[in-house]
């Protein structure tokens, strides 16, 4: 089953070129501006009704959530809120009446986001589903849903399947845009980026070896930050989450902004950074928090795309990204973080598929 791979971990990381081939495949409308999903089970009409959206999920999916607020508020003006299913589930959070609920999870069984489920549907709200398991129980219980077809993700930390779930959020953030302001023109753009991001994706695991000899040399630091603004930030908590499960490094993500108001108590030769840069209106301000990185001598690994320009001097590694639009960033820009935990963690003689105290699927509370 593994083929010329070693682990499911990194056959799936290279699958995600197809993986997200499939879930795009017969999903754009044929004048070339949005996309369409068959099992929403909501006309246009109801959906220009909903006035709110909220997103419950679990772990990597819950990262997708957040991925999902910022690209829907932009696109399509809709406000969005993101819960963790387990708080929400017992914090009795009063909804707006037009409010639509979509649950995100990879298996489509983990009980905490089911729970969120049913009680979002006892009280009564319209409910969606994303998942990648056909006929789960989340997706069985959800009112409509959006089926992932990235295929069987075997590795317990989710890579392909966070992808495919940024990428359909995009796709629901063109759909209900288009549904609203945003403008054909936009909307051909949208579609052309998404359709060109599988080779752009193939270009950066192109990359793999230099990723791992990156790892190398920040495989024995027992501590690591991820750092982002904006749509980097969840890329920024979903790179610490991979690293910590599967390497067992203590990691954390943050806004790079709020460094100085804590983190930056935790910077030392001892504590690397991973900086997640894009460029953008607020590149410059990116720029200033790796300076402060820099000053307090911690070692700087930048994943950027191709526009920034970072002087050579600030960092100490580079991974480069091909410059593409803004909705595809957080795809593009997730794959050097699934590498680098990837061969870090193997460079730490760790079981990647298999990592100490978790399941693929939690099934309890
Ligand atoms: O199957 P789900 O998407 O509902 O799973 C949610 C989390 O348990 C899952 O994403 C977990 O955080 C992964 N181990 C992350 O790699």
């Amino acid at each position: 089953e593994l083929g010329d791979y070693h682990h499911f971990m990194e056959k799936e990381i290279f699958e995600q070129p197809v993986s997200l081939e499939n879930g795009m495949r017969g999903r754009f409308a044929d004048d070339g501006s949005t996309a369409f999903f068959g099992g929403l089970n909501l006309t246009p009409q109801e959906l220009r009704h909903v006035d709110r959206l909220l997103f419950i999920a679990c772990g990597t999916a819950w990262h997708a959530c957040l991925v999902a607020e910022y690209l829907i508020e932009r696109y399509a003006r809709i406000p969005v809120e993101v819960e963790y299913a387990s708080e929400f589930r017992y914090r009795n959070a009063p909804l707006d009446k037009n409010t639509l609920v979509i649950a995100i999870s990879q298996s489509g069984e983990t009980i905490d986001t089911l729970a969120a489920l049913r009680e979002a549907k006892r009280k009564g709200y319209r409910t969606l589903s994303i998942n990648n398991s056909v006929g789960s129980t989340i997706a069985r219980e959800s009112d409509g849903g959006i089926y992932q077809h990235a295929g069987p993700e075997i590795g317990v930390a989710s890579t392909k399947a966070f992808t495919s779930q940024i990428m359909l959020c995009a796709m629901l953030a063109l759909y209900l845009g288009r549904l609203r302001d945003l403008s054909y023109g936009d909307g051909v753009e949208i579609v052309k980026a998404l359709k060109a991001m599988p080779e752009q994706i193939r270009e950066v695991l192109r990359q793999n070896d230099k990723i791992a000899a990156i790892a190398k040399q920040y495989a024995n630091y027992e501590d690591c930050l991820f750092l982002g603004r904006q749509l980097m930030f969840p890329i920024a908590l979903e790179g610490a989450l991979k690293l910590k499960e599967i390497s067992y490094i203590h990691a954390e993500g943050y806004p790079a902004a709020e460094m100085k108001h804590g983190p930056i108590a935790l910077i030392s030769e001892q504590c690397p950074s991973v900086f997640l840069a894009t460029s953008g209106e607020i590149f410059h301000k990116s720029l200033a928090n790796i300076q402060e990185v820099k000053a307090r001598k911690g070692k700087i690994i930048c994943i950027a795309t191709e526009d920034c320009d970072i002087p050579e001097d600030l960092i100490d590694d580079l991974v480069v990204v091909p410059e593409c639009h803004e909705i595809v960033k957080p795809i593009l820009m997730s794959i050097p973080v699934q590498l680098l935990s990837y061969h870090i963690a193997l460079e730490r003689g760790c079981d990647v598929d298999k990592p100490r105290n978790l399941a693929k699927s939690v099934t309890v509370e």
